[in-house]
């Protein structure tokens, strides 16, 4: 089975560790290459510095990409266009029976909609996520991305549902679980012998970790200067550990933030996954405004504070350790925070690392998606 596997961003490389791993593990048990994979790792180039992108591979093994794009950074229509225009080669070229497409980033939707053009099979990992707010693009990139994918593999009870009140038909979704949990639980052995918080100089419990980088919540000078002030304030009663993510980073330096010191606010560059991982585990709590960091506090059961108006994953607040908060309640949140217990929730069902196992499975299954693909009214 021929199948291109796109990433293009950091999470997209989280994601797709731990299948390229699985079907590494099936072909050796393959007779005579017998029901093989034969992936093709695509990375797009929208991530590209060291610590965005080259790390993950680094550190979660996964092969060099057979193919760079190269896209760079840009305006939405100019990357989007940019990946499509590249990605459209790639598949004239050799066209695959399956294009496998994970998360919610540009990368993902454009690659989708060239396959689907080109009536190439797609699978989507992360598919029916919603958050029912277009005002943020990976809203739009997962709706356009679920709307012309043929194999909906979801998370979560939420996102079946999602899917089926959008009219999807029953046979193309699949529930097969976290897939960002596969690779925590693959790498927990490394996360925690990195012992970064040590490394950084704060206690276990005795720190917040931080990541922010949703354009709502750092391209308004306004907002971030804010954010910022709460952080400082914050770090006066609990160290703060602050990898910067270099949207982020860009704003801080345009609206002239970058020179805010404080002697226990960490703010440091985008830190490497194993880090990440043990920075999550350890702190007394996260707060954040990433969609995997949402899930790995909920896998750690750290108490987590989502800046946000609202979640494409419901289950971290309705079984997990999240909750949503807002800059004006901020302050009163992280004090309810610091009062209660320092682990929260439970850990949802099928966040057990066997993920990507499933979603072979389920490929297997449809070893000649073309057939299928050219029967419907496409
Ligand atoms: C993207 C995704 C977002 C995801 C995030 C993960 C979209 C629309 N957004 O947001 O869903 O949560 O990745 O981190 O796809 N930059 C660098 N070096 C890099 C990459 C980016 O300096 O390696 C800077 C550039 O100035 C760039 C900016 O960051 O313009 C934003 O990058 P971009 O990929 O467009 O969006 P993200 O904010 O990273
Ligand atoms: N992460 C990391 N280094 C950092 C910040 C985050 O490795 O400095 C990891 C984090 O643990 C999670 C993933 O990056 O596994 C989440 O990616 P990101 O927040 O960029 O995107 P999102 O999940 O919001 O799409």
């Amino acid at each position: 089975m021929k199948l291109i596997v796109v990433a293009g961003a950091r999470p997209n490389f989280i994601k797709v560790a731990p299948l390229l791993h699985a079907m590494v593990r099936h072909n050796a048990e393959c007779v005579a290459g017998n029901g093989a994979f034969r992936p093709l790792l695509v990375h797009t180039g929208q991530h590209y510095d060291v610590m965005m992108s080259e790390i993950f591979f680094r550190e979660l093994n996964i092969p060099n990409p057979d193919i760079n794009l190269e896209v760079g950074s840009g305006s939405h229509a100019q990357q989007t266009a940019a990946v499509m225009v590249r990605f459209e080669e790639v598949c004239r070229r050799d066209p695959p029976d399956w294009v496998i497409v994970v998360g919610d980033v540009n990368s993902t939707m454009a690659c989708t909609l060239v396959a689907a053009k080109l009536w190439i099979p797609v699978a989507h990992v992360e598919a029916g996520l919603r958050s029912f707010d277009r005002s943020m693009p990976e809203e739009i990139n997962r709706l356009v991305t679920d709307a012309l994918a043929d194999l909906l593999l979801t998370p979560s009870a939420d996102a079946d549902d999602n899917l089926r009140r959008e009219g999807v038909p029953e046979d193309r979704i699949c529930r097969v679980g976290n897939i960002m949990i596969d690779t925590l639980v693959a790498n927990l052995p490394q996360a925690r012998a990195r012992q970064a918080h040590v490394r950084l100089g704060v206690a276990p419990g005795r720190y917040a970790y931080v990541t922010l980088h949703r354009p709502s919540n750092v391209d308004r000078r306004e907002t971030l200067e804010a954010v910022l002030d709460e952080l400082l304030r914050l770090s006066r009663d609990l160290p703060v550990v602050f990898p910067v993510h270099p949207r982020t980073q860009k704003s801080m330096e345009i609206f002239g933030l970058n020179g805010l010191r404080s002697p226990h606010f960490h703010k440091i560059a985008p830190v490497g996954y194993h880090d990440s991982l043990c920075l999550a585990e350890n702190a007394r709590f996260v707060l954040t405004d990433s969609g995997g960091l949402q899930e790995e506090s909920t896998y750690f059961r750290t108490p987590c504070l989502t800046l946000r108006p609202n979640t494409e994953r419901p289950v971290t607040i309705t079984e997990g350790s999240n909750r949503l908060t807002s800059l004006s309640t901020l302050a009163g949140d992280i004090e309810a925070v610091l009062n209660g217990p320092e682990r929260l929730g439970r850990v949802p069902d099928l966040w057990d690392g066997r993920t990507a196992e499933r979603i072979l499975g389920i490929l297997l299954e449809n070893p000649n998606p073309h057939v299928s693909l050219a029967r419907r009214d496409h």
